[in-house]
């Protein structure tokens, strides 16, 4: 049995899994409106990746015969000072998730868990990927920062993503 405490933690991470598709969805929204249509793409993938990763726990927490209870999201912030910023604080946000994520491994195995502990195991791995793809971006961005025409490549290249539904 799925102990109640688990369950708990795991409906909140839904919770964040979905605050994390509404704050790219945000971002998606400012690229839009400062005309860098392959920035917003990603985000919009990124949208996408960020829902399947919450629908990931909600079949989780059914397959163990717990209930899944949805909570409020949070209104996410809707204007950064530039792509840059914007991308930085997309690396921030992964960053608490990654922090999340070791959380409810570490619950798991309090609660002697180990089907938890190993569903949890792909987000572990995930977030390392997560991690890296959005670094890489604002690497990009410092680099191309004084070289004219760099937003416009950048720009074009991060478009060109698209979204592959994770694997089990
Ligand atoms: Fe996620
Ligand atoms: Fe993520």
């Amino acid at each position: 049995m799925i102990s109640k405490k688990m369950v708990k933690a795991l409906n909140e991470q839904i919770n964040a899994e979905m605050y994390s598709a509404y704050l790219y969805l945000s971002m998606a929204a400012y690229f839009e409106a400062e005309n860098l249509p392959g920035m917003a793409a990603w985000m919009r993938t990124q949208t996408q990746e960020e829902t399947a990763h919450a629908m990931k726990f909600f079949d989780y927490i059914h397959e163990r015969r717990g209930r899944v209870v949805l909570q409020a999201i949070d209104q996410p912030i809707e204007e950064w000072k530039s792509p840059l910023a914007a991308f930085e604080a997309a690396f921030e946000h992964e960053q608490m998730i990654t922090g999340r994520i070791d959380d409810l491994v570490n619950l798991a195995v309090q609660e002697k868990d180990h089907a938890t502990n190993a569903f949890l195991q792909w987000f572990v791995n995930e977030q390392v990927e997560e991690e890296t793809s959005v670094d890489t971006i604002v690497q990009m961005l410092k680099m191309g920062e004084k070289a004219p025409g760099a937003m416009f490549m950048i720009d074009r290249e991060l478009g060109q993503r698209t979204f592959t539904p994770p694997t089990q």
